[in-house]
């Protein structure tokens, strides 16, 4: 009786729907990935992040305009040393390619989050792709590395409270508005659908502020073993929802 429940017709095919200007996903399952195959951990993350290459492209192919990628979150540093170096050499592998190999592309790279505890190699690389990119037209990717909603928060309170001191902003003048433009994602649309594979039902910190009306994609598909079917699985679940951001 589902079609009962529905506003819309259902919609299957994604040449005709509209899409979310602007994606999250919360990249999880690379351990259990690599458990269930009697691999190291750090096995999962090097084919998570070869899924990450690969659905990067497609959103960037089918038109999408801002994905956001959680690849670190500010509690990711509990995980063992061992798990962590993997995690980092990893991200130096894909800076150095995006930089070496992705000279002609269209995509903007930019990194949000606390980026000052990265080693100041990391940190030139993040840099140097953020410059490199910042003036293509194609799709905006965000990676999200050391960022936590929370954390970001705290930061645009400090500067919100410092701006006030110095006379910069008045307090009755912070509105909703001015709370976004002090995030990470300033400038960018808030994201319209958050995909979770892996199963797990909660936010792990993401996009706190920015994900208030989001829609909601949990998938039962571990990271590493995501295809684009399932993105445009997720973008079809997405068209069929019906957003009322509180109306009716
Ligand atoms: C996501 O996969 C990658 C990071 C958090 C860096 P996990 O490593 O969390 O994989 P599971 O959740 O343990 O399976
Ligand atoms: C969220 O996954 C962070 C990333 C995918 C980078 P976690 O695996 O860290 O989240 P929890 O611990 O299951 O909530
Ligand atoms: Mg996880």
């Amino acid at each position: 009786m589902a079609f009962f429940n529905r506003k819309k017709p259902e919609l299957t095919d994604i040449s005709q729907i509209e899409l979310p200007a602007h994606i999250g996903i919360i990249m999880d399952g690379n351990g259990r990935w690599a458990k269930k195959r009697g691999l190291p951990r750090s096995a999962g993350h090097s084919a998570g992040a070869q899924t990450f290459r690969k659905i990067a492209r497609y959103c960037s192919d089918i038109g999408i305009k801002h994905l956001t990628v959680y690849a670190f979150s500010t509690e990711n540093w509990r995980r063992p040393e061992k798990e962590i170096n993997a995690l980092m050499k990893l991200f130096k592998e894909y800076l150095e390619e995006a930089l070496r190999d992705f000279k002609d592309d269209s995509i903007v790279l930019k990194f949000i989050g606390d980026r000052t505890a990265f080693s100041p190699e990391l940190l030139q690389l993040m840099e140097e792709n953020e410059e490199e990119s910042k003036d293509r037209d194609g799709m905006v990717l965000n990676i999200a590395m050391n960022y936590g909603g929370r954390a970001e928060l705290v930061t645009a309170m400090q500067r919100i409270a410092a701006d006030v001191k110095n006379d910069q902003l008045s307090a009755d003048a912070i509105t909703e508005q001015v709370i976004s433009d002090y995030l990470y994602t300033s400038g960018q649309p808030d994201p319209d659908l958050i995909i979770r594979p892996s199963g797990e039902h909660r936010t792990s910190n993401f996009l706190l502020w920015q994900s208030a009306y989001s829609e909601y994609v949990i998938m039962d598909v571990l990271w590493p073993d995501f295809k684009e079917e399932h993105l445009n699985q997720a973008l079809i679940e997405f068209a069929n929802r019906n957003r009322r951001f509180g109306g009716v």
